[in-house]
């Protein structure tokens, strides 16, 4: 089978090692092997947000991280919703695919709906789901690296491919989900890791930065490092963060740590995340703005072609 791989990120602020271990090691990987696709969905912003905020600085940053980890735009095509009227335009059709109370059941929306901060729910926040299917069938896109909270929306995708053929005729495959098989990373106070709480490692943050973020590290107060994830999480959190950087089991470095307390784990996971950034950081300095400009506007003009092609296809499909 001749997979093609879609994935996407929304511009909302630096990606971090979350990110890193859960689904970019996983797209340089996937590169060499199909045709790949990487989204700046920029449109997406909006959806929890009322307005898009410094847009470009992050889309621009955006694209920075992805060159820093090693994604390759020689062998990626990197592009913005923005860019795309004609993967913009199959959220038409689409949405006439599913039903209101469809929409109103996605667990991830409504958890999101939970958990915004806006007034007011807008449509689009219903909606984006759908939108979503686009970004993934506008290129026939058939495997999605994600993660879990991304599932519900892959099931929307898979909906919209089974009905618009059923009505229409074999236009689309059924994209499925690709999940990381890393360990769920938490932010380093045992949360959810997130850019917006403070508690993640950008992949763009200083040895300083990076230092300092783990020194504020929540811990606990035995003495004795083990890796017991039930009993002491937040310890086997940073443990699993320096294993993931280092290619180590977590449980092997709580051995060798022992009895030298949170102060010496401190310190390994500073120096064992420090040195798998150095790349990274090299890389993204080598970048220039001009470069990146350049990127996005050749992957742009890609998938513009591309997408022109499956709406041509839509519209005889469905008669227009
Ligand atoms: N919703 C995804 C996120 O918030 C980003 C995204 C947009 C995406 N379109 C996509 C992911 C298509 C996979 C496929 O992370």
């Amino acid at each position: 089978m001749n997979d093609v791989v879609l994935t996407g990120d929304r511009p909302t602020g630096p990606l971090h090692l979350g990110h890193y271990f859960g689904s970019l090691a996983n797209r340089v990987e996937l590169q060499d092997r199909h045709p790949m696709y990487v989204l700046i969905a920029d449109y997406q912003v909006i959806t929890d947000r009322d307005v898009p905020g410094e847009i470009r600085r992050h889309t621009t940053e955006l694209l920075l991280d992805y060159l820093a980890v090693g994604i390759d735009p020689a062998k990626v095509t990197i592009f913005q919703h923005s860019a795309i009227p004609e993967l913009n335009q199959l959220l038409l059709p689409f949405l006439s695919l599913v039903s209101v109370a469809e929409l109103g059941r996605n667990p991830t929306v409504k958890d999101e709906i939970a958990h915004s901060s806006q007034a007011a729910v807008s449509g689009l926040m219903f909606t984006y789901p759908v939108h979503q299917a686009a970004d993934i069938l506008f290129c026939k896109g058939t495997l999605v690296p994600v993660g879990k909270d991304q599932v519900p929306h892959l099931e929307v995708a898979r909906l919209v491919a089974r009905r618009f053929n059923e009505r229409y005729g074999a236009v689309f495959p059924l994209p499925e989900a690709m999940m990381g098989a890393q360990p769920l990373l938490k932010g380093l106070d045992g949360g959810k890791m997130s850019k917006s709480r403070g508690n993640a490692i950008a992949l763009s943050a200083t040895e300083d930065e990076t230092a300092a973020l783990i020194r504020r590290a929540r811990t606990d107060s035995e003495r004795m490092i083990t890796f017991e994830e039930e009993r002491r999480p937040e310890v086997a959190n940073l443990l699993t963060l320096a294993g993931l950087c280092l290619g180590r089991s977590p449980r092997e470095l709580a051995e060798e740590i022992g009895d030298g307390g949170a102060a010496t784990l401190k310190r390994v996971v500073t120096e064992a995340v420090n040195e798998f950034l150095r790349p990274i950081r090299k890389r993204r300095a080598e970048a220039d703005e001009a470069e990146v400009r350049q990127i996005l506007a050749q992957g742009n003009d890609r998938a513009r072609e591309r997408a022109v092609r499956t709406l041509d296809e839509v519209r005889a499909a469905m008669g227009f």
